[in-house]
């Protein structure tokens, strides 16, 4: 089973250049099963019911969040009635929506669990505790991790901890991405971050004159996405079981 995780998409470019490009990039690559990471995905961050739409009618099959998963107003409906989008696991109990789905996909159980870390991010329960839990409590043939964090110490330790445990993990966060895919010594595919999807011509996917001003002058200024052209990144392929 080939399965596709997208990262991080910013804004509307990151929109309509994945819309544009999944279906050919899924009829090349065989893929079965798409995971998308979509916490940029409105304008100012966070995501809407009509973005969700539109990326799970378009080819994602699965929806994470990350630190903006709460950005828009309507974010709490979405994720109680849509079981194909999920925010970090690690928030604390009772915050709305789920932080894992099992969605069955030909036949196959695929569990998709989503992570924020904690290392500059705001405070959090342990993703390491919180992702045992849900391993213990979650039947499925095909384990996926997407862990939304900042720092790669944290990332690369969750991959240590969850290797021969999960079918693979990837980081998402920092709209980078690392080139350190590769397939941990009992198993796990592993990289610590598949990098944006997005706008080439910004920082991080933000308008690159606001991000300089700020670097040069310490004046600060709404952040904003920037517009235009989206990069496609090489594919990293690990042991022909995970694609990112
Ligand atoms: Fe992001
Ligand atoms: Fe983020």
């Amino acid at each position: 089973m080939n399965i596709l995780a997208v990262g991080d998409i910013v804004g509307d470019s990151g929109t309509e250049m994945f819309l544009s490009q999944i279906e050919e990039i899924k009829k090349q690559n065989a893929v079965d099963f798409c995971i998308v990471n979509a916490e940029n995905a409105c304008s100012n961050n966070g995501i809407t019911r009509r973005k969700a739409e539109m990326l799970l009618s378009g080819g994602a099959d699965v929806l994470t969040l990350g630190n903006h998963a709460f950005r828009q107003k309507e974010a709490a409906s979405l994720l109680h009635n849509n079981k194909r989008v999920i925010r970090p696991a690690n928030f604390p109990p009772g915050t709305p929506g789920s932080g894992v789905t099992v969605v069955e996909k030909n036949g196959i159980k695929i569990a998709v669990i989503n992570l924020l870390g904690r290392i500059y991010m705001d405070y959090m329960d342990c993703p390491f505790q919180t992702v045992d839990k849900i391993l213990k409590n979650t039947q499925a043939d095909l384990y996926f991790v997407d862990f939304h964090a900042e720092a790669t110490s944290e990332k690369i330790s969750m991959g240590w901890h969850l290797d021969g445990r999960i079918t693979a993990l990837f980081g998402t966060h920092t709209h980078v991405q690392t080139a350190d895919g590769w397939v941990l010594p009992k198993g796990t595919g592993y990289i610590t971050d598949l990098g944006m999807t997005g706008p080439m011509y910004s920082c991080l996917g933000v308008k690159r004159e606001i991000v300089l001003e700020r670097f040069i002058h310490c004046i600060p200024k709404r952040f904003e996405f920037a517009d235009g052209r989206g990069c496609r990144r090489k594919r990293c392929r690990l042991g022909g079981k995970f694609r990112g």
